[in-house]
């Protein structure tokens, strides 16, 4: 494959700053050379910056807005150009938020190739909340509801931009939900395999059904890897950890049918926080993650 990286030190979408480091992070725990090793052929675009937005308000509770449709406009523009140039953008975050902006760049991408985009949504978390219900008005909790075209983000992008049908965004993972975005979210349809659907079906029963819809559909997909869906004894390194999270065994699982699918055309690691982590610990399992998502076998 022909990868590029993309830095996107965003943080002010998070409560905790630190997640600006991330992409360092990434690098130092060696992604590309984990990405040489396996055969592909890896370009570093360095880190991105946001477009200045000084003016842009948004009404109700979204800290950092300015900055953070800044970092949309960029990241969108960033994304579609990589995937019409005929590469496979890796963004190394960065908080959630960045989201907002790459899917939304690949969505545009593969409406331009007349294909549906589906978004696998790795998290403890739904990301679903709006200005108008987030409880702590961090945007890293919005991108899902953005990109599904929830009210009250108007203005970020034109009008004409394509977005995601919620029926083609897989949530996995999820185990912490507010609860006026629990509402929004049962009423936009988005699918949810909730930790309870993987204790009692396990994480291939969730992932064969994401691969089998994305694959009879003709699909692209977008995968965005929240850190803080693997359990926080694995991966200490990120600012809001929900204990019962995805093991060892299940994230590398993940990644690897991912990988054989031949399915992804994008992704997202995102939410490592390098300032709470522990000696690199968690850096260094999302290297081996995308080690796995590009094809690393143990046997
Ligand atoms: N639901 C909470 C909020 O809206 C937490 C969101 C956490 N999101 C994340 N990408 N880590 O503030
Ligand atoms: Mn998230
Ligand atoms: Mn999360
Ligand atoms: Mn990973």
């Amino acid at each position: 494959k022909h990868v590029t990286l993309l830095g996107a030190p965003v943080e002010e979408g998070a409560e905790s700053l630190g997640c600006a480091m991330g992409p360092a992070a990434l690098r130092l725990a060696g992604i590309r050379p984990a990405l040489e090793k396996l055969g592909h052929q890896v370009e570093d675009r360095g880190d991105l910056a946001p477009e200045n937005q000084d003016t842009f308000a948004l009404p109700g509770s979204a800290r950092n807005a300015p900055l953070i449709v800044g970092w949309t406009r960029t990241l969108e523009r960033a994304a579609y150009q990589t995937l019409k140039d005929g590469r496979l953008p890796i963004f190394l975050g960065g908080d959630h938020s960045l989201a907002m902006g790459t899917v939304a760049g690949a969505a545009r991408h593969a409406a331009e190739q007349g294909r549906p985009l589906f978004v696998l949504w790795m998290d403890a978390h739904a990301d679903f909340n709006t200005p108008a219900t987030s409880p702590s008005g961090n945007m890293h909790g919005m991108p899902v509801a953005f990109f599904c075209g929830a009210d009250g983000f108007s203005g970020i992008l034109p009008d004409d931009r394509p977005l995601v049908a919620p029926e083609q965004v897989f949530l996995c993972g999820i185990r912490s939900i507010d609860p006026a975005e629990r509402a929004e979210l049962a009423k936009a349809g988005v699918n949810v395999f909730d930790m309870r659907f993987i204790d009692e079906n396990g994480i291939v029963a969730a992932m064969k059904r994401v691969i089998e819809t994305v694959r009879q559909a003709g699909g692209l997909l977008h995968v965005s890897f929240d850190t803080d869906f693997l359990d926080p004894d694995i991966a200490p390194g990120t600012g809001t950890t929900v204990r019962g999270g995805g093991t060892y065994r299940e994230a590398h699982l993940v990644m690897e049918m991912l990988y054989d699918s031949g399915l992804v055309t994008s992704l997202d690691i995102v939410e490592l926080n390098p300032f709470l982590d522990d000696r690199g610990k968690s850096a260094y399992l999302l290297v081996e993650l995308v080690s796995s998502l590009f094809g690393q076998k143990i046997f």
